[in-house]
């Protein structure tokens, strides 16, 4: 009898690499994951080694795989995803990083942004990209790079640098070099590919000072994207699907209808609305988005993005040392009947959306004598909640009323905190069986492109609800809770 076909998915994220083997009905066979250092080399700057990604991925991808194939199966292809925008470039002779990769949530490019701003740039952008003028996104930081390393912006213009999302960086490792190709859902984060004509554009390349000879080739998210060097798993392994990892999360979560909308925590949270066929423009701040494209069909997402969600429970063991483990947060947490009007707003990082201010910086309010490691713990929690609700409504004002929200990510294990979320949603909130949904996003893709699914239909068909929070808060509460989230949020800007 042939071996089981399996799929191994790479989830590359923002604090650790990621492998899991699923197999044709989605149970997870093995699973590897290994943290790797971040870097905060000044204020408001996030780097991470590239070495650090590369090696970390490759050995929880070979445990996976070893383990996996013990148990008698064999992987037939391997999906990507990965923390999206972080930028890394690389000599095209040796793959060699000549810069640590810049993160996601780094803000060094804000007065670049500003600039571009006030020079009119944000509407044509907007346009194009569906993406708002934000340190944010790859294309200012890909100039950082060639603007402050020796002799990058020459090397870059004589063809002798590649730049990749983690994706690319990783597909050009695991293909030892032979392939330089990201997907369409990647592409679409730089700020330098029109999501609708599917092609990055000269005038936001000129724009940004980017030369075009450092990008990689946009293929659909299940395509042929090479396969494994045979000395690193001691075979060639087809790779056969890609996508970011909110939208592999929506892919997971089997996000295929038009309004269907899936929320991810992570280390931050990431709300995606599917809106179909159409590149919708968000009127509230929210960005337009691919959220996949297969057989060269794009469909599109609104997407609402907060940069901290599970950095705030990592804040509160790394950073306060008030706890150890991020499941003691729930507990202190659950020990206080409410939060007691102590309010935390996240922004280590500046603020994402709705609000978009880079330079905005994080605020405890509401303290007294009588408080302590409970309140911060749950005012912690609490921000997370808080700012979902601000997307939601962003969300509804752009004109979609979901009827209920699919979760995933390590915090959504909180029963506690899944209720006060459907609570304050005023919704609904689902969580799936297979929690693992972004690393199942990339399974499915590869496992679409090899044909062991049929269609997306196929896919969904995998996709089961275990829990299903409904909302039962009082109407003054929820509105007495958001208000002074409000308030604390007016001050964090202020
Ligand atoms: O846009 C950033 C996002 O892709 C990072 O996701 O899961 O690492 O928080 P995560």
């Amino acid at each position: 009898m042939p071996a089981k076909p399996l799929l191994l998915a790479i989830d590359q994220g923002t604090t650790s690499s990621r492998a899991i083997v699923f197999d044709r009905a989605a149970r997870i066979v093995a699973l590897a994951q290994a943290e790797f250092p971040q870097l905060y080399p000044a204020d408001g700057w996030v780097e991470h080694n590239a070495e650090a990604i590369w090696s970390t991925t490759l050995e929880t991808a070979r445990q996976a795989l070893a383990e996996a194939e013990a148990k008698g199966g064999r992987v037939a292809a391997i999906g990507v995803t990965n923390q999206r925008e972080t930028t890394l470039v690389w000599e095209r002779d040796g793959g060699k990083s000549i810069h640590n990769a810049i993160v996601w949530q780094d803000r060094r490019t804000a007065d670049h942004c500003a600039r571009l701003n006030r020079e009119g740039a944000e509407d044509m952008i907007r346009a194009r990209t569906g993406l708002l003028l934000d340190p944010y996104f790859s294309a200012t930081k890909i100039a950082w790079i060639l603007d402050h390393v020796d002799d990058a912006r020459r090397a870059a213009e004589a063809g002798r640098l590649a730049f990749g999302t983690v994706d690319s960086f990783l597909i050009w490792r695991l293909t030892g070099g032979r392939v330089h190709a990201t997907d369409a859902t990647n592409a679409a984060r730089t700020s330098l590919f029109d999501i609708n004509r599917n092609e990055w554009d000269d005038e936001l390349l000129a724009l940004f000072g980017v030369p075009r000879s450092l990008l990689p080739a946009v293929l659909d998210c299940a395509a042929d994207f090479g396969e494994t060097d045979p000395a690193l798993f001691g075979r060639p392994i087809p790779i056969r699907g890609v996508a970011g990892d909110q939208q592999a999360a929506a892919i997971g979560q089997a996000c295929f209808a038009p309004g269907a909308i899936k929320s991810t925590y992570g280390t931050g949270c990431f709300v995606l609305t599917h809106t179909g066929d159409q590149f919708i423009l968000s009127k509230n701040n929210l960005l337009s988005t691919i959220a996949c494209r297969l057989d060269g069909q794009t469909s599109y997402a609104i997407e609402g993005s907060i940069f901290v969600a599970g950095a705030a429970v990592q804040w509160l063991r790394d950073g306060l040392g008030i706890i150890e483990t991020a499941g003691e947060s729930e507990t202190l947490a659950r020990s206080i009947p409410d939060n007691r009007g102590v309010y935390l707003v996240p922004a280590f990082t500046g603020l994402g959306a709705p609000h978009w201010a880079p330079e905005a910086r994080g605020l405890i309010c509401g303290l007294t004598r009588a408080s302590g490691p409970a309140e911060l713990a749950r005012a912690a929690l609490e921000s997370v909640v808080y700012q979902t609700t601000d997307l939601l409504a962003a969300i509804e004002a752009d004109g979609v009323k979901p009827d209920a929200l699919r979760v995933d990510g390590g915090m959504t294990a909180n029963a506690w905190l899944m209720q006060f979320l459907a609570d304050l949603l005023e919704l609904p909130v689902e969580r799936p069986e297979v929690m693992e949904t972004t690393a199942l996003g990339a399974a499915f893709l590869a496992g679409l492109k090899t044909g062991l699914y049929g269609s997306t239909d196929d896919v969904a068909a995998i996709w089961r609800r275990a829990a299903r929070f409904e909302p039962r808060m009082s109407e003054g509460e929820r509105a007495r809770l958001i208000e002074g989230w409000r308030k604390a949020v007016r001050r964090a800007l202020a």
